[in-house]
């Protein structure tokens, strides 16, 4: 990402911030006395049984949060409306999630914590934790019986609108849409955070579809807090690699913008970044069999990191955008690459400089209903395999680049890098002469037999406005 982009992000995120009262400070101290001996676990819905508390508990929650007003802020319709809602007027708080920016991980992270928090006093369960939907293991790509058994209304964890196969245990999640390989390896943290808000984060939203597939619904759909649960359990993931990994400690935007949620007895709460990075210790709850938590703080004075240069070396020619069109046959565009053979042969092979591939101006007027699996340099030919080395990435849109009523705020077109020195050094090592590098993208639903139903779905068009290969220079 470039700085600029996250300059902007930040600017945006900074004008238009509502004052509110802060009953944070001592809300926390509060809880912090409570809950001293006792520390909750966020599990693995695949290892509880249909029975467990953990999931009658949730039922019964989700059952009395939606017997309350609308108006109410512990309601199922207004806590899913903080995150977005299609319905007129605005309440407090209403319509603020945050996509593409920085603030994703930290602004999930405090609502989920709320949100857990009015669960586990409206079921009466004081132990109840949210499970997270651990879609990594290849066991667990259906979505988890409880949600689509039994298929009625009586059923607080069942609707019915979800994309199809989900309710019937048919479909699955694609290897592809649930890859945390790529995201985890990045060091930075925006490069991290884009990277996983697409994917696993944008590419399950999307394969699901239905309330899930936008960001006015998504938290209708009970699935949806297992899915974040598991976004902020990979977020310590992460963090727990080490190798330089930290969250934008020095940055006092991301540290200190106060952020709007409900606690559970419907009083006005706020939390900043500060306040959430140590999920045991400031927030009272572990996940199952994760690794020791990495123990951040906010400290005056810590050095910024240095930015990185990033330099264009080569742009997609032609004026008009590629197009994504709404069928099922992949998209493969050429670029041509001998200006910078040699430059691409030295920085692949020097291994100092990440290459990336920056798509921008990426905008689809309704959500597609699909991802689309990126692959730079595949020789012709060949099957796209996503565990190739010519396989980059997802485009996975969900919250930005989607023009008609999917998101809240103003719209903004989506921006994508993707690092390619693995997929370029295959490239040059297997086309001596090649002049054309081909970018292919290979559009993908939910399970196989799913995407056979891709044109039908798939109804609206992507368009790509711009394609780049970068180089970006590490300090
Ligand atoms: Cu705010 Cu997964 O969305």
């Amino acid at each position: 990402m470039s700085s600029s982009l996250v300059s902007r992000r930040r600017f945006l995120e900074t004008v238009g911030l509502a004052a509110s009262t802060t009953l944070v400070g001592s809300f926390l101290l509060q809880a912090r006395q409570g809950n001293a001996a006792s520390s909750y676990t966020r599990r693995d819905i695949g290892t509880l049984s249909t029975t467990s508390s953990t999931v009658l508990s949730y039922k019964k929650a989700i059952a009395a949060m939606k017997a309350l007003p609308d108006d109410n802020p512990l309601s199922w319709t207004y806590q899913a409306a903080i995150h977005g809602t299609t319905l007129p007027g605005s309440q407090p708080a209403w319509n603020t999630c945050k996509h593409g920016t920085y603030f994703f991980f930290s602004w999930h992270r405090m609502y989920l914590w709320y949100f857990e928090r009015i669960v586990r006093k409206l079921s009466g369960d004081s132990n109840w934790a949210l499970p997270y939907w651990n879609y990594g293991s290849t066991r667990q790509r259906r979505l988890p019986t409880v949600f689509r058994s039994p298929a009625n209304a009586s059923n607080p964890l069942y609707v019915t609108n979800r994309g199809s196969g989900w309710n019937a245990g048919t479909s699955s999640l694609n290897a592809s849409a649930v890859d945390t390989v790529v995201a985890l390896a990045e060091v930075p943290f925006n490069d991290f955070s884009s990277s996983l808000e697409g994917t696993p984060h944008g590419a399950v939203h999307v394969s699901i579809g239905g309330l899930m597939g936008s960001v006015p619904t998504a938290a209708q759909d009970p699935i949806f807090w297992l899915h974040h649960c598991n976004i902020d359990r990979l977020w310590n993931i992460w963090l727990a690699q080490g190798g330089g990994r930290t969250d934008p400690l020095s940055d006092s935007s991301w540290t200190t913008t106060k952020f709007t949620f409900f606690d559970e007895n419907g009083q006005s709460v706020q939390l900043t970044g500060c306040e959430i990075l140590r999920a045991q210790e400031q927030l009272n709850y572990a996940y199952q069999g994760e690794p020791t938590q990495v123990k951040l703080s906010c400290q005056p004075g810590i050095s910024p990191t240095r930015k990185r240069s990033k330099e264009v070396l080569l742009r997609r020619s032609q004026e008009s955008a590629v197009i994504l069109p709404p069928e099922s046959n992949p998209v493969s565009v050429g670029i041509d690459v001998r200006p910078v053979r040699e430059q691409l042969l030295r920085v692949t092979s020097e291994g100092k400089t990440n290459l990336t591939l920056d798509l921008t101006n990426i905008e689809a007027d309704r959500q597609p209903d699909v991802y689309y699996e990126v692959y730079v340099g595949l020789p012709k030919g060949a099957t796209p395999e996503f565990n190739s080395p010519f396989y980059v990435g997802n485009i996975a849109l969900f919250g930005q680049g989607i023009r008609n009523g999917q998101q809240h705020g103003e719209f903004s077109s989506a921006t994508l890098s993707f690092k390619i020195n693995r997929a370029v050094s295959a490239f040059l090592r297997r086309n001596q002469s090649d002049e054309q590098l081909n970018i292919l993208f290979v559009p993908r639903g939910a399970s196989p037999q799913e995407n056979q139903a891709i044109a039908a779905r798939s109804s609206a068009t992507i368009q790509i406005g711009g394609i780049a290969i970068s180089s970006d220079r590490q300090p």
